[in-house]
């Protein structure tokens, strides 16, 4: 369920609104703040957005942009809190320009999607943890399992967290996480394991060990062509891409912005490809929960440029 801005232009009393937008904002999102002052400054960075997200969609109206920004549940945070509450550190950013002969192919049949398979479980929510590396492989390692034995199933993130080391919510990268599980240390289900609001002490249950053997883990060669046919034959990839503060208000359509980094700074899942009205994209999960983006999920421009936010330069595959 999500609501809309969109009949904001319609009113006469435009501040009346605002007031109301964020009297439902702060419902909806079960926001709470310390103070009256604190609260005062989420307003005004609420309006702030609300405006930014305004203007963006009346070009989106127009087709000049190819996603839709939201009130999504950061719209009351500048960039620079967004950024640093979750953890994304910034990275020099890329002016992105056009690149000869490295156009779209806009073919809309040409699609793939490991969920309609089976492959890929409900999104998750890392929240203020900085663990995206883990619940990013953990999705690759639920994928693993469904190719090896036609079933899905619900791994535990928090296992990991709580197992791997006392300072995973701290960042890290995928292939501590495949080095663990091949060295045999084990995973419980997360039904097992359930997942709490901060790290805590070790918990796996050896008897509830889910079986799983990784054979090969290893980078995708650094090319869109290459990482369509991985995704389909070795299943959902574990991507290490540019995630900035644009991801903020990210509501639905193709996300594009001229301007990214190609320094990575977030773990995500790559679980399908398309093309939406024209625009071609990477599917991509993310772990902030199924109430931002859409449904949890962001869509990345595809074939546009190379190596676009570092898409393809750390890709993971396991088998
Ligand atoms: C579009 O993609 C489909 C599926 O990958 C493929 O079979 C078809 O040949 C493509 N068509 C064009 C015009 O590229
Ligand atoms: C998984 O299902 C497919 C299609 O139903 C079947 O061909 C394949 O043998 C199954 N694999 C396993 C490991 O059960
Ligand atoms: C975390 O720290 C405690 C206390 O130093 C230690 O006993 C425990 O083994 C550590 N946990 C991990 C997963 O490293």
């Amino acid at each position: 369920m999500r609501y809309t801005i969109f009949f904001l232009i319609f009113l006469p009393n435009i501040l009346a609104s605002i007031d109301e937008e964020w009297q439902k904002f702060k419902i909806y999102y079960k926001k709470t703040y310390s103070s009256q002052a604190d609260e005062q400054e989420h307003y005004e960075n609420f309006k702030e957005n609300l405006n930014e997200i305004e203007l963006h969609n009346r070009l989106f109206e127009k087709g000049q942009v190819s996603y839709r920004k939201g009130i999504t549940k950061f719209a009351d945070l500048t960039d620079d809190e967004f950024v640093a509450k979750y953890r994304f550190d910034k990275r020099p950013p890329k002016i992105y320009l056009d690149e000869p002969g490295y156009e779209s192919s806009k073919n809309a049949s040409d699609r793939f999607d490991w969920r309609e398979k089976g492959a890929v479980s409900k999104v998750k929510n890392q929240d203020t943890c900085g663990a995206c590396w883990i619940f990013a492989s953990v999705g690759a390692l639920e994928g693993l399992y469904f190719r090896k034995t036609n079933k899905s199933i619900v791994l535990s993130e928090q296992n990991l967290i709580d197992c791997i080391s006392n300072h995973t919510c701290k960042g890290g990268w995928p292939e501590t996480v495949f080095q663990y599980i091949y060295s045999g240390k084990g995973i419980n289900t997360e039904d097992d394991y359930p997942r709490t609001p901060s790290p805590g002490q070790c918990k796996f249950q050896k008897l509830k060990n889910v079986p799983l053997t990784i054979k090969d883990v290893g980078f995708v060669k650094n090319d869109e062509e290459a990482l369509k046919k991985a995704l389909v034959k070795k299943g959902p990839i574990v991507l290490c891409l540019y995630a900035g503060e644009k991801w903020k208000l990210y509501e639905s359509g193709v996300w594009y912005e001229r301007e990214c980094s190609d320094i990575p700074n977030h773990a995500v899942l790559l679980v399908g490809y398309g093309s939406e009205n024209g625009h071609d994209y990477w599917l991509i999960k993310n772990s902030h929960s199924e109430d931002w983006g859409e449904n949890g999920y962001i869509k990345i421009a595809r074939n546009k440029h190379r190596n676009y936010c570092s898409i393809t330069k750390f890709a993971i595959y396991v088998e």
